[in-house]
């Protein structure tokens, strides 16, 4: 089961942490992944390290709020690894500046920091793969998003919590246009992860069920599953995956 061979992934942000696991958890399925990242040394260091277990890899550098540059680094994947982009996962989102604070202190000129990423990269990168998966008849999209897109905190996450909400929004339409075509579309929203940085982390661990955050693996773990043969029956959904921490 969850056999990836033939199949062609790109992840986004998958330079470090979460995006790594992902990438290489894919590469183990078999498929052919397009690592990307903003900075191209990690992306590349990423691509090296699966090619030197076996996989099949390329480093694919790239902004994705950069329409153009998306479209160019999805050309420079398809040359690489010979053949269409079949499973997209969109992990960057996290940007330079995440904006955070109270939303009453937050200057205009921060907001589009985490919507830019989180909204027009994932659109900008569905964009850019969508109409061959249709026309291919298969294609599996994931968007990673977060707890903080259905649970309102004091925090300082406003902008990047409506990003994500507004990115699963998105997810739950496109689902619906492609199901038809077999190609399925779902967000998987991950609760505090080994990743996360910042004064309130350690007490948000401790409050998590499971007793520890979450890591690279068990989000790559989920991925896996999302975007095999055998998911065809799951879209439109966003997934929890969380040690718990949030129930509903
Ligand atoms: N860290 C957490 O606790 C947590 C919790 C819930 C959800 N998430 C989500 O999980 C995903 C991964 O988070 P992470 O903690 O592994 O992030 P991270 O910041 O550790 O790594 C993300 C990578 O994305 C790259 N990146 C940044 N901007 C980019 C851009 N414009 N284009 C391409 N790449 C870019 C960075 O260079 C970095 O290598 C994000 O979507 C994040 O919102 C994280």
């Amino acid at each position: 089961m969850f056999e990836l061979s033939g199949h062609i992934a790109l992840v986004t942000g998958a330079g470090r942490n979460t995006g790594e696991g992902i990438a290489k958890a894919l590469a183990a399925q078999g498929a052919a992944v397009a690592v990307n990242d903003l900075l191209p040394e990690r992306a590349e260091a990423v691509s090296a390290e699966i090619e030197q277990a076996g996989g099949k890899a390329v480093a694919v550098p790239f902004d994705v709020t950069d329409r153009d540059a998306v479209l160019a680094g999805v050309g420079r994947a398809t040359a690489a690894l010979s053949g269409p982009i079949d499973i997209l996962v969109n992990n960057a989102g996290i940007p330079a500046d995440m904006g955070y604070g109270p939303f009453r202190d937050l200057d205009p000129s921060r907001w589009h920091g985490p919507v830019d990423i989180n909204l027009f990269g994932a659109m900008n990168c569905v964009h850019a793969v969508i109409g061959q998966m249709c026309d291919a008849g298969w294609g599996r999209i994931v968007q990673i998003s977060s707890g903080s897109a259905r649970t309102g905190s004091a925090t300082g996450l406003s902008l990047y919590g409506s990003a994500k909400s507004g990115v699963e929004g998105f997810v739950r339409h496109i689902s619906q246009e492609v199901a038809p075509f077999g190609v399925t579309a779902n967000s998987l929203a991950l609760g505090i992860m080994s990743s996360a940085g910042g004064p309130g982390v350690a007490a948000l661990v401790k409050r998590v069920p499971t007793g520890r955050a979450g890591s690279p693996d068990d989000a790559a773990a989920a991925i896996v599953y999302l975007v095999s043969p055998e998911a065809s029956w799951m879209t439109g959904q966003t997934i929890n995956l969380n040690g718990g921490s949030v129930t509903y």
